[in-house]
């Protein structure tokens, strides 16, 4: 049997990739894959199981038998369960997100979580948000898009998103965070973020959602 059809949202954090990859998934049926969310989750249980974020093969062992659980569909009633803990708020914060992208240097943890990404690809079509779907994981997506926006923008949208979540954060601290995990995630070795040849590029600095979707319902329409 064939496989399904993947479409690919790449770019750094704080562009609009979680807006767009539900707006895509809404339209469509397809179902999605948060695969920013496997490595931070990974991150998290290391630090929990008392494993050095360092010794990646250990790292790699256990992303290989986590037992973890997206439930629910809309953002309002999605949950992460780690074991059947719900981690949703957790998952989420800045340190979080800052563990992660140590771990994700790592090649060893990187294939370690392929496979575990690759079973996501479910008929009627998968969804994928991250930084090298389009470039690593799902390189026959049938539409890849690369959203970027300037680093103050994405932290101002970051901060609301935050709060909303009832995180509390530091503007400043925030804004370098941000810099310094683009950073590592674009100057990595393995997988760095950077734009598949055939991603549709999608500079989102200075657009309101409603526009942000109007271009991307143009692309999807074109791909069909
Ligand atoms: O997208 P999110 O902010 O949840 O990702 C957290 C970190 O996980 C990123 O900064 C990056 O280092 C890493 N990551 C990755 N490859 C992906 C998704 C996330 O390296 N496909």
């Amino acid at each position: 049997m064939d496989l399904a059809p993947v479409i690919t949202v790449d770019g750094p954090s704080g562009v609009g990739k979680g807006m767009v990859t539900r707006w895509l998934s809404s339209q469509t049926g397809y179902h999605r894959l948060d695969s920013g969310a496997l490595y931070r989750i990974l991150a998290l249980a290391s630090v929990e199981q008392g494993i050095p974020l360092e010794e990646v093969d250990a790292v790699a062992a256990l992303a290989k038998n986590l037992d973890i659980q997206f439930v629910g569909e809309t953002e309002d009633d999605e949950s992460i369960l780690v074991i059947g803990n719900d981690w949703t708020r957790r998952v989420r914060t800045e340190e979080t997100g800052a563990l992660a992208s140590r771990i994700a240097v790592a090649p060893a943890v990187r294939a370690a979580l392929l496979q575990r990404q690759h079973d996501f690809r479910r008929w009627p079509g998968l969804i994928a948000d991250g930084r090298d779907m389009g470039t690593v994981v799902f390189p026959d997506a049938v539409l890849k898009l690369f959203m970027d926006a300037s680093p103050e923008e994405r932290a101002t949208r970051r901060e609301k998103q935050l709060r909303n979540a009832g995180i509390a954060v530091n503007f400043a601290a925030l804004c370098q965070e941000i810099r310094a995990r683009d950073a590592r995630d674009r100057g990595r070795e393995v997988a760095p973020l950077k734009p598949a040849d055939d991603a549709h590029l999608i500079d989102t600095t200075g657009l309101s959602p409603d526009e942000v979707i109007h271009c991307v319902k143009a692309l999807l329409e074109a791909s069909r």
